[in-house]
């Protein structure tokens, strides 16, 4: 089933219904177009579990795009803070450049810590259901900053970043995601296995 076309604000912009459309693309494709949202904190792991994970997709021949928070954050986003609202934004552009990009046929992996529940819950209405997997990447708050790959939490315990997921920016957990990864205790390759078998389970890839 495809999804729903969106209403405009403005009754003027109408949605116009090209020949070409998701199935097609999908089709020639020869695969099933999902969306792998990974959220947690900074330095959770996500974007290396993403990574890996695209991987694996593409040696088994699925088409891939990975699309990473701090990344897109120097294109697409770089107008974007850290303030509530950025972030809602952020993620909001996020969600809808990868329904286009899973129009386009493509498995997408996204990676934000994407840290309110409202903002995800969106993105996930923007698919129909068995396409969005939320994937949580679970890394208690210690080990991320014992890690601190960018040193990052300790310029956010002294003061120099201002709020900072974790630390003085809330971040609300997944309380039912598709997948739940435990990274302090499983290694990457075993966590990748976790996906593709789910994936395989809810029969996005076979
Ligand atoms: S989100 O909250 O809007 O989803 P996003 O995933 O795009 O965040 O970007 C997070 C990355 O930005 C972090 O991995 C970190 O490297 C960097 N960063 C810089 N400032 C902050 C901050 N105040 N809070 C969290 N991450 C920050």
């Amino acid at each position: 089933m495809a999804p729903k076309e969106t209403e405009h604000e403005d009754e003027n912009v109408v949605w116009h219904s090209h020949l070409i459309n998701r199935e097609a693309r999908a089709a020639q494709k020869k695969q099933r177009p999902a969306l792998l949202w990974f959220t947690g904190l900074s330095g959770s792991g996500k974007s290396t579990l993403a990574g890996a994970l695209e991987s694996k997709l593409c040696a088994l021949g699925y088409h891939t795009y990975l699309l990473d928070g701090d990344n897109v954050r120097h294109g697409l986003c770089r107008d974007l803070g850290f303030s509530e609202s950025d972030r809602r934004e952020n993620i909001r552009r996020v969600g809808e450049v990868s329904k286009l990009m899973t129009d386009a046929g493509l498995i997408v992996l996204s990676a934000f810590i994407s840290p309110f529940r409202e903002e995800r819950k969106a993105v996930r209405a923007l698919f129909c259901e068995g396409e969005f997997f939320e994937i949580y990447v679970d890394t208690p708050l210690m080990v991320c900053e014992e890690r601190d790959p960018k040193g990052l939490y300790k310029k956010a315990r002294e003061g120099k970043i201002k709020a900072f997921t974790g630390i003085s920016s809330a971040y609300e957990s997944p309380k039912d995601p598709e997948i739940h990864l435990n990274t302090d205790k499983d290694a990457v390759c075993f966590l990748v296995e976790k996906c593709i078998l789910e994936l395989k389970s809810k029969k996005v890839i076979f």
